[in-house]
Formats: C-alpha cells, sequence, structure tokens
C-alpha cells in the first residue's frame, strides 16, 4: 500500500481495541489497521496467528466476556495500563455451546438466559464502560458494535431448506438489542464528542456459527441468488467498513447501522 493510501484515514498511532480480534472478521479487521499505522490490542480468549504477534503495534491481551462483573473492572485497568482507546470495536462472538439449539423448538430457558448475557449484556456494559472512560479522560473517541441484518430482519428459512441451518431466537434479540443500545448512546455520548455506531453484516463466506460444519455448496447457491450483488460477503469487505465508521472520515457518523450486505436485505 502506497504512503499516501495508508494516510488516508488518519489512523496512524491511534489505539484500537478489538474485541474478538482472533476471529473470521477480527482478524482481518486487526490486519488491515495494522497496515494503516494504528496501535492494535485484541482481547479474546483464544491467541492470534503468530504473523500478527510479530508486529510492535499489536498486543494481545486474554479477555473473556464470560466474566464480565470482574472484566467490568479490568477493561479500566486495561486502558490504564496499555493506552486510552481512540476506538473500541466489538466484533466478539459469545456463546454456550447449546447455541446452534436456541432455535424454537428446541432452545432451552438456561440457554437463552446464559447467550444473553454471555453476549448481550456484554457488549452492552463493555460499551457502556468504554464510553464512560472516554468522557472522564476527555477522548474524543469511538465505538463500533457488531450487529446483524438480523437484528432488524427475520430469518428467511428458505435459505436453510435441506440444511441442517435453524433459525435463531437468541441471535435475534441479541443484535435488535445491540442496534438500539447504538442509537440509545449515541444520543447520550454525541454532546462528549464520544461517536457509537453499529455495523450490521449479511452473511459471509465462512463458517456456521456453533456448528463444527461449514455452510454447504445449496445454502451458499440459495443466498447468492437472493442477493443483488449475486454472492455472500468477505471479512475483508466489513473490515474495510469498520475502518471507515471508526476514523475520523466518519467523523459526522453517530447513532448509525451500517448495513454491508450486497443488498439482500433491501428486497
Ligand atoms: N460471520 C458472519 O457471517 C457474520 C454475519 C453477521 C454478523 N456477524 C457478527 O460479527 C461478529 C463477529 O463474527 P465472526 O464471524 O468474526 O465470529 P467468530 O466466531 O469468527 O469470532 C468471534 C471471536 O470472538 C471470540 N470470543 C468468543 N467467546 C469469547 C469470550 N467469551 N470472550 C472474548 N472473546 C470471545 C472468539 O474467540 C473469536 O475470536 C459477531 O458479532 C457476529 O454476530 C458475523
Amino acid at each position: 500500500m502506497k504512503n499516501k493510501t495508508k494516510n488516508f484515514f488518519q489512523l496512524k498511532n491511534k489505539i484500537f481495541y478489538i474485541l474478538g480480534g482472533s476471529g473470521l472478521i477480527g482478524k482481518e479487521l486487526v490486519e488491515d489497521l495494522l497496515i494503516l499505522g494504528a496501535k492494535v490490542i485484541s482481547l479474546d480468549v483464544i491467541k492470534p496467528n503468530s504473523r500478527l504477534c510479530n508486529s510492535k503495534n499489536f498486543k494481545f491481551i486474554h479477555f473473556d466476556c464470560e466474566n464480565i462483573e470482574n472484566e467490568k473492572f479490568n477493561i479500566i485497568d486495561i486502558f490504564d495500563k496499555n493506552g486510552f482507546p481512540y476506538s473500541l470495536v466489538n466484533c466478539s462472538y459469545p456463546r454456550d455451546n447449546k447455541w446452534s439449539e436456541n432455535n424454537f423448538s428446541n432452545i432451552e430457558y438456561s440457554s437463552l438466559k446464559k447467550n444473553i448475557e454471555l453476549n448481550l449484556l456484554s457488549y452492552s456494559w463493555i460499551a457502556k464502560e468504554t464510553a464512560n472512560f472516554m468522557y472522564e479522560k476527555k477522548i474524543k473517541g469511538n465505538i463500533l458494535l457488531l450487529g446483524s441484518i438480523y437484528g432488524f430482519l427475520g430469518q428467511d428459512l428458505n435459505l436453510y431448506e435441506n440444511t441442517q441451518m435453524r433459525e435463531n431466537m437468541t441471535y435475534s434479540i441479541i443484535k435488535g438489542g445491540i442496534i438500539n443500545l447504538v442509537k440509545q448512546m449515541s444520543a447520550y455520548y454525541g454532546k462528549f464528542n464520544i461517536r457509537v455506531n453499529c455495523l450490521s453484516p449479511g452473511g459471509l463466506y465462512g463458517h456456521n456459527a456453533g456448528v463444527s460444519n461449514n455452510q454447504t455448496r445449496s445454502f451458499i447457491k440459495r443466498y447468492e441468488k437472493k442477493t443483488p450483488l449475486s454472492r455472500l460477503g468477505y471479512p475483508s469487505e466489513i473490515s474495510k467498513s469498520i475502518i471507515f465508521l471508526c476514523s475520523p472520515k466518519s467523523s459526522y457518523i453517530t447513532g448509525s447501522n451500517l448495513i454491508v450486505d450486497g443488498g439482500i436485505s433491501i428486497i
């Protein structure tokens, strides 16, 4: 990448905390940010691969959203010890081992409760803690939470015909909650110059959350046929859009839900 292009987003030496930085989207985001000269601290339960670990601008910190009541204090400690955040991106995907059974026929109350706590509550609490920290330290920073098109749409069950994929009751609650939390937070923190946004991807080529098998060919074909751009997305396309929303280039955008889905949600 030429230097001129690298500086376009004005991220040099800005500190990014990426929660879930070892995942499908997170890993791509970490790599892109490092190329752009940002300092990146990845918070995850899984260590990233070694290529990332070698960069002087990269640090991995073990962080488990499951311990959110303790992490409430730790996230502030982490900021104090490792540098104040310019941006916090949450692209973690905490879930229990019954996640794939969270459909209307098989969901257990205990799993619904556990997943809401693991995911929606941790996303909400960490975002609120970070925003308050930015306010106290007078940081004109931003927070970006990952949503999904299923935070504002029902799932099209025709796409799952002849696959093991099912609707997920909990996912819709979590993602709907995240999209609205972002609006509420941006309404409150805007006057302190703290921006809060959501990015909602459509389906990406990759894994099926919570199950060991990959997307089937028939699912991919149906999804491609339904999507105006005739394909699923790539993690790199999500990463680039996140970077825009977290950079000074989007300085007048807050409370938004940027939909990056190849157009599937408009039909
Ligand atoms: N991949 C898609 O097709 C897609 C589509 C729409 C929305 N999204 C959203 O994007 C976000 C990222 O998705 P992804 O596909 O990259 O997920 P992923 O499963 O590939 O990665 C999630 C990361 O979160 C980490 N994580 C899990 N539990 C954790 C915990 N308790 N504490 C800390 N970290 C934990 C994992 O180790 C992993 O590195 C999620 O919010 C997801 O709902 C993804």
